[in-house]
């Protein structure tokens, strides 16, 4: 009975102390839709139900684990590494499945991805390596404003539909579409070509563009020859964030290059930059490049891609810059539109003006993800908050519904109003939120907006958005005056819409 007993016992014991031996180097290989390979690696040594170890993922420093836990097979752990800092802590789950290992990583907005591992020996680890020595910038003079973008900019960006697929022959024909379907008439202006356009260096160290690319000069003249402008991309960092060519130690030579080349626009997106400058250094390195460009002597709109780290809206018109990224990267759906633009940019008003601009990421009008209903939301905020305005779809292809969002003559004219003052938010009730700015003939742009799945009704009073007695109110998507009202309006708005309004004080 005794042996039966602890027989029956063991069968639920043994499982309880099984821990499968995790020691060995693992490396994770994804392959991003910008077509860059990306590597993450686990080096790990196993202690029993414990174990110890590091990991290294691109763009940042290697991090100790902590937290460390085997059951069976699956694993936990944490790592905490310093961000701009901040100490920012990481927890990972994972399952040792048929010899390899799959890691539950926290994604964008709460969604899980998954990273598998394969060992790649069975080796335990030595020490983690010594950090690498970051470069300290001494502190940078102020750069002088280039006196463009007194609105913000309009466009076109290549990066949220196309990602590694730009090449000469879309931008050519991304510059024919803006110029002939009413775009270029709405105001739109620059064809921006985003990452992976790069190849490497030449024996002198000049930039070069890859075969997608076969002349950039080329490719200039042709969109300046439509009346339109043509931007491109780099980091401040040796790579960019696709793994291209970056600018780090060949600033004033890429400047000049762009120049040459004809470019209006740039881009300057931090990336690998977080891996060889000490990020205190990051005003610095972003007026480096601020003035390379002023020095070339061509008017060349600089735009700040750093995600909004270190409060970049205090310091970006001090390098040089015409706008500065607030975010991490927009998607083409409606958590992630309406958490950046809503939630994200209620404290930004103060920073923006003419010449320097909150950018709360590129349009995802027409991509796909949302509905029309959606997008006008997208269209109308970005424009409430005096947002650079740059199309991310397939020019060559607009559907009339998304047209007559892109070039919504009433919408763009509150985006590029002249006083160039950012709305702010001047309600919030549950899903209902109120925006407003003043506009520069003394009227005023008021959204209505419903954040939620449900029909509702939101009202505003004058006074919150900055006047009073009567004022008459014009619907900025139905084209059409509705009247006058005294102190407040109400409209019943649909679900994830908007009522986009523009008031101006009516009678005595
Ligand atoms: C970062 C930027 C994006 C885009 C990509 C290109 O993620 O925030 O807007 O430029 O890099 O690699």
């Amino acid at each position: 009975m005794r042996i039966l007993l602890t027989a029956v016992l063991s069968l639920f014991l043994i499982p309880a102390v099984y821990a499968a031996d995790f020691t060995g180097h693992w490396v994770a290989t994804t392959h991003a839709p910008d077509g860059a390979v990306r590597e993450t690696s686990l080096w790990l040594k196993a202690e029993g139900n414990a174990f110890t170890g590091y990991m290294s993922a691109r763009n940042q420093d290697d991090a100790t684990v902590s937290e460390a836990k085997i059951s069976g097979d699956d694993i936990s752990f944490s790592v905490v590494r310093d961000y701009y800092g901040e100490a920012r802590k990481s927890s990972f789950t994972g399952t040792f499945v048929n010899g390899g290992l799959t890691l539950h990583t926290p994604g964008p907005n709460g969604q899980r991805r998954d990273l598998v591992f394969k060992r790649v020996s069975s080796d335990p680890p030595g020490p983690m390596p010594a950090p690498r020595a970051k470069l300290k910038l001494p502190a940078a003079a102020p750069v002088r404003y280039n006196g463009l973008a007194k609105t913000p900019p309009m466009g076109w960006n290549s990066w949220n539909k196309f990602r590694n697929e730009v090449s000469d022959k879309l931008v050519r024909e991304t510059a024919d579409a803006m110029a002939g379907n009413g775009m270029k008439a709405a105001g739109y202006q620059y064809i921006n070509i985003d990452d992976t356009w790069e190849a490497g260096r030449d024996a002198r160290g000049n930039i070069l563009t890859n075969k997608k690319f076969p002349d950039m000069k080329a490719l200039a003249d042709y969109v300046h020859s439509k009346g339109l402008k043509l931007g491109i991309y780099s980091s401040p960092g040796p790579k960019t964030c696709a793994d291209y060519e970056g600018s780090f130690k060949h600033e004033e030579q890429d400047a000049k290059t762009f120049a040459s080349w004809g470019i209006d626009y740039l881009k300057y997106d931090w990336c690998s930059a977080s891996l060889v400058y000490d990020y205190h250094s990051m005003q610095a390195a972003y007026a480096k490049m601020g003035q390379a460009l002023l020095d070339v002597g061509r008017p060349i709109v600089y735009g700040l891609c750093q995600y909004g780290l270190l409060k970049s809206e205090e310091w970006a018109p001090a390098v040089g810059g015409n706008l500065w990224r607030t975010t991490g990267d927009i998607s083409d759906n409606w958590e992630s539109m309406s958490h950046i633009g809503f939630d994200q940019q209620a404290d930004m008003a103060p920073y923006a003006g003419p010449g320097h601009w909150n950018d709360p990421d590129m349009l995802e009008v027409g991509n796909g993800g949302m509905s029309d209903v959606e997008y006008r939301t997208h269209m109308s905020l970005w424009s409430l908050l005096a947002a650079p305005l740059l199309a991310g779809n397939d020019l060559r292809s607009v559907p009339p519904g998304v047209m007559e969002i892109l070039t919504n003559k009433e919408v763009i004219a509150i985006d590029q109003d002249r006083l160039g003052k950012q709305a702010r938010r001047v309600s919030k009730d549950g899903d209902n939120e109120v925006w407003a700015r003043p506009l520069s003939d003394g009227s005023y742009a008021i959204g209505l907006f419903n954040r939620g799945t449900a029909s509702a009704k939101v009202a505003v009073r004058w006074k919150d958005a900055g006047f009073s007695g009567a004022g008459a109110v014009r619907d900025l998507w139905a084209h059409a005056n509705l009247g006058s009202s005294v102190d407040t309006y109400s409209a019943d708005v649909a679900p994830h819409g908007v009522v986009l309004l523009k008031v101006r004080k009516a009678g005595p």
